[in-house]
């Protein structure tokens, strides 16, 4: 490729050097403000208030009801999908639907077998215990978890050697739900020892329009049809993100707009949020730009992009790239990543018919 198939502006430097603030708005990571009660209400409890994902939703309405008649816990879960899509909503529906007690924990939180022992050892009967990340487990808290999700037991090793004795310990009869954003790094005994698999998938126009009414009614804001679905096109298929960018279009609107929200002080609110008309943020278009104009388009190793947008790698890994992927603006092959025409397009990029023949 030539240099004179890519328009390079004065100010395209500073976006991929410049560090982001955007990158809160899509992270993965729990912000303060998604644990402001105000958006902890907008979380459905039943599984009647989940909107989309109909075919995770049907196996679990099957899976709960089967199971509340045979008056058994539900088999393990593992709930597979990139952040923010509902991973941690559907543990707490499972409980509540169930009627047990949800106890939460994650991965990296499980730092000894003991810590994971402690909460096991307080399951009730019915009860769920919620593992987010869990491919972060470590191996040997990892090994308590098999026996315990297959038989319901933990043993205990006591002494080394030819006096090593165990004891068996039963516990009751709970379920195991578990999230994940990489399924790949699980290992397959973990894995295999859930009876219920699911992947959520990025949510379609029409269900975050149903959820950004839905979030619209319960914090009483007013929003028109054109206003929902300007904030479902641009949330990158999201719910946690469309939720997000309601509570700031209505922060905007209220300073700027006397409160009335419509597509265009939906379109200026998220302008200021560094939000595009594809829904993508500061950090998607660094990684873009990076791509097309470090590594000319790619193909480009992960590692080298995310040193030269000083970024973690798992960050990009786990966050920017499922969407980008979805939207065809990247590939993935086996010699790394490449940016497609559309993402070249989209970024105001000159394309020749060549390039991508
Ligand atoms: N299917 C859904 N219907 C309505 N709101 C949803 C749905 N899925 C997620 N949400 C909203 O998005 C937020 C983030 O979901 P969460 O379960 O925390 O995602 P994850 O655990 O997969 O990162 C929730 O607080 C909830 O308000
Ligand atoms: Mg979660």
């Amino acid at each position: 490729m030539s240099d004179d198939t890519i328009s390079y502006s004065s100010d395209d430097q500073d976006l991929i050097s410049g560090s982001s603030d955007d990158q809160e708005l899509i992270s993965g990571e729990p912000l303060q403000e998604d644990k402001n009660p105000e958006i902890l209400s907008l979380r459905p409890e039943k599984l009647s208030d989940y909107v989309g994902q109909i075919e995770v939703v049907e196996t679990l309405k099957i899976a709960i009801e089967a199971s509340m008649q045979r008056r058994e816990p539900i088999d393990h879960v593992l709930l597979h999908g990139p952040p923010g899509l509902g991973k941690t909503t559907l543990a707490h529906i499972i409980a509540n639907e169930m009627g047990g007690n949800l106890t939460v924990t994650s991965g990296p939180a499980l730092d000894k077998g003991g810590d994971l022992v402690g909460l096991l050892t307080h399951l009730e009967s019915g009860d769920i215990l919620f593992i987010d990340e869990i491919h972060r487990t470590p191996k040997a808290v990892e090994e308590f978890l098999y026996p315990a999700m297959e038989d319901f037991a933990i043993d205990f090793v006591f002494d080394k050697g030819v006096h090593a004795r165990s004891h068996r310990f039963q516990l009751k009869r709970f379920a195991l739900v578990g999230a994940t954003t990489r399924v790949g790094l699980l290992s397959a005994p973990l894995r295999d020892r859930f009876g219920i698999f699911r992947s959520l998938d990025f949510y379609a126009e029409t269900d975050l329009v149903t959820i950004t009414r839905r979030s619209a009614a319960l914090l009483g804001v007013t929003l028109g049809e054109e206003g929902a679905l300007t904030l479902a096109q641009r949330s990158r298929g999201t719910p946690r993100i469309v939720n997000r960018l309601l509570k700031r279009v209505r922060d905007y609107s209220q300073v700027r707009a006397d409160g009335i929200i419509t597509k265009d002080t939906v379109s200026a609110a998220l302008e200021l949020e560094g939000v595009d008309e594809r829904g993508l943020t500061e950090l998607d278009r660094r990684y873009l730009k990076t791509v097309i104009e470090f590594y000319h388009g790619g193909p480009a190793g992960i590692e080298a992009i995310a040193a030269t947008l000083q970024e973690e790698s798992d960050t990009l890994v786990d966050i920017v790239e499922p969407y980008l992927l979805k939207i065809g603006f990247i590939t993935r092959t086996s010699s790394g990543r490449k940016a497609s025409e559309a993402a070249f397009r989209h970024l105001g990029y000159k394309v020749q018919a060549k390039m991508f023949s």
